[in-house]
């Protein structure tokens, strides 16, 4: 069924799991990520941005949300899986109140880069609208950035977590994203992967809230090898470790986002099919393996995380 994602999330954070939040901005990688979610039971977020509900609605996000939301309700809809879809890094209101206005399970307030009093205002202005259509919202404090790149102003970069508890007590949010250390893209650290487990730790005692991490694609090393094998440069690419990335949800993260692991499985799909059948020139063909390895990376998340049989 077709469900809010606070439905999916509190069910995570009684029962100390994440669920995978992955982007999608058209039917092949929702198809791929359903297939793992069926495959393994769990439920899922399907998340969009403002780019892909630009991109699908060939510059009307309105259409494009409304056709993300016929989409993934279609599915939702005929599945004993429970799927919710989400708005991912909302910044322009115009945006926020199309995903809301089309049906959206839950939208994202990101105004992290502006001043604790401005994100707090606007974060709930959203709230307010959201709440009363029955959509629930993320919303963000800290910067995106990698702990060794600011070492110097990591107070200002990171989460705080005494704040973390005053910003959630204030607007009513229904899943917070608390800056750690991570960033968007396949280069998140120059050195050793690193995160700041222990304000992780604080802002889960403080808020009790389901948690989000952001910019925690794990850069499939396998999938890099096929991609580069068939021509793709990945070089320096890195992500968050597993090992890392389970530690998180031990301390508290309930709703991991993922992107990036999914387009570097789809392009080393796509790669190795169109070198290997250079007459093949049928989408639903040349798309096959992509799909499959998108499927892959999906699964092995979805277990990882600890979501599987959780549906
Ligand atoms: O947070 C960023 C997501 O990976 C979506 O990125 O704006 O390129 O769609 P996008
Ligand atoms: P990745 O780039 O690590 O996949 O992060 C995605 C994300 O945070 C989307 O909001
Ligand atoms: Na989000
Ligand atoms: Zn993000």
């Amino acid at each position: 069924p077709y469900v809010n994602t606070k439905d999916i999330l509190e069910k995570a954070n009684k029962e100390y799991y994440a669920v995978a939040a992955f982007n999608i901005n058209n039917l092949e990688f929702l198809q791929a990520i359903v297939e793992g979610g069926i495959e393994k039971k769990s439920p899922l977020i399907i998340e969009t941005s403002e780019g892909a509900m630009k991109y699908a609605g060939m510059g009307d996000p309105l259409r494009g949300a409304s056709l993300f939301v016929k989409m993934v309700r279609e599915f939702a809809d005929s599945l004993d899986i429970p799927i919710a879809l989400h708005l991912d890094h909302g910044k322009n209101f115009k945006y926020i109140i199309s995903a809301i206005k089309a049906g959206y399970s839950s939208v994202m307030i990101d105004a992290s880069d502006k001043p604790l009093e401005e994100n707090l205002k606007a974060t709930k202005d959203i709230v307010r609208i959201a709440h009363a259509a029955g959509v629930s919202v993320e919303a963000e404090l800290g910067k995106l950035a990698g702990i060794e790149d600011n070492v110097a102003s990591a107070e200002s970069v990171l989460v705080n977590p005494d704040e973390a508890k005053y910003f959630v007590e204030e607007t009513q949010v229904d899943f917070l994203a608390p800056a750690i250390g991570t960033s968007h893209g396949a280069f998140k650290f120059k050195g050793e992967a690193k995160l700041d487990f222990d304000r992780l730790k604080k802002v889960k005692e403080l808020t009790k809230m389901p948690l989000v991490l952001h910019g925690a694609s794990s850069v499939v090393q396998e999938m890099v090898e096929i991609a580069e094998n068939y021509g793709a440069d990945f070089g320096g690419s890195k992500g968050v470790p597993s090992d890392i990335l389970k530690e998180t949800v031990r301390l508290g993260i309930n709703k991991v986002n993922t992107d990036t692991d999914l387009r570097m499985a789809f392009i080393a799909g796509l790669r190795e099919f169109l070198q290997n059948n250079p007459k093949e020139f049928d989408p639903r063909k040349y798309m096959e393996t992509a799909k499959s390895y998108v499927k892959k990376v999906v699964s092995d998340r979805l277990e990882l995380l600890g979501s599987a049989n959780k549906a």
